[in-house]
């Protein structure tokens, strides 16, 4: 017996790195799983690998229309997670406005979005995680637009927890810190990623970034605990606790 036995689950970017190991986990545990994201061959090559338990649904999350379509396509949903997006690292006057308010409309709006059409189709004991970063909380430089989104979706979370409570919904934030095996573009030319990497280790107490299943392994608490919500977990190896 799985955990997740006759749930379905709908995990948004889960084409690829954190979303991908957390959809990988559900599959094991026994969900039906739904990955969404905006390249096709990504969600094809995600599928073959999760097996006939999962299917892809293509979606632009920053895109209410499509995040309607997304749900729509599901008869219910038991867990929501929303692991889509990306990251704009670059200084105050070099990064364009234009890519801070992109990193928002996915990031938050995008998340927003999901909550908001999926929770009439969330029957009590069912869940949602969202995702942040521990930007949130650790000071970063060249990470300004980032820092916001993941404080803004911090605070969403517990206030969505608040209100679904009586609902009989969760809602828990899963904050990553560092974490490899990912797809997730840090817009770091390649010959400079070591250096960019290392510095990023140098603060981090287990000396190593965590990985996916790490993610994942939270992401599993969060959603199967039943007493859990409104909880914002920065799973980072001791890089906030400094
Ligand atoms: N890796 C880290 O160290 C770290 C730390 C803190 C926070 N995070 C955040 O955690 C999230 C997951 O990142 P990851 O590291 O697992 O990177 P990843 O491997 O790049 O995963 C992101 C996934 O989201 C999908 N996606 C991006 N924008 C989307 C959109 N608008 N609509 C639908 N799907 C979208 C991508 O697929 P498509 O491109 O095909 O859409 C991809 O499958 C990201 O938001 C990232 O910024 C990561």
């Amino acid at each position: 017996m799985g955990a997740l036995d006759g749930k379905l689950a709908v995990v948004t970017g889960g084409g690829s790195g954190i979303g991908f190991a957390v959809a990988e986990r559900f599959v094991r545990e026994g969900a039906e799983v739904v990955i969404a994201g905006r390249r096709k061959e990504r969600l094809d090559a995600a599928v073959a690998q999760l097996g006939p338990k999962a299917r892809g649904i293509q979606t632009d999350v920053g895109d209410e229309e499509q995040v309607k379509r997304l749900i729509d396509s599901v008869p219910r949903v038991d867990v929501l997670v929303t692991m889509a997006g990306g990251a704009v690292f670059g200084a105050l006057e070099e990064v364009p406005m234009k890519a801070w308010r992109d990193l928002f409309n996915d990031r938050y709006f995008g998340q927003l979005a999901c909550c908001r059409y999926a929770v009439s189709k969330m029957a009590q004991g069912s869940s949602i995680l969202l995702h942040s970063g521990i930007a949130g909380h650790a000071a970063l430089p060249n990470y300004a637009g980032g820092a916001g989104l993941c404080g803004a979706v911090n605070a969403m979370g517990r206030s969505l927890a608040i209100e679904l409570a009586p609902r009989g919904i969760r809602v828990n934030v899963l904050s990553p810190g560092l974490t490899r095996d990912t797809a997730l573009d840090w817009g770091v030319p390649p010959e400079q990623m070591d250096a960019f990497m290392g510095a990023f280790v140098g603060r981090i107490p287990l000396k190593r970034p965590g990985t996916v299943h790490d993610m994942a392994d939270a992401a599993f608490f969060l959603t199967t605990n039943a007493y859990a919500t409104g909880m914002v977990i920065d799973l980072d190896g001791g890089w906030t606790a400094v």
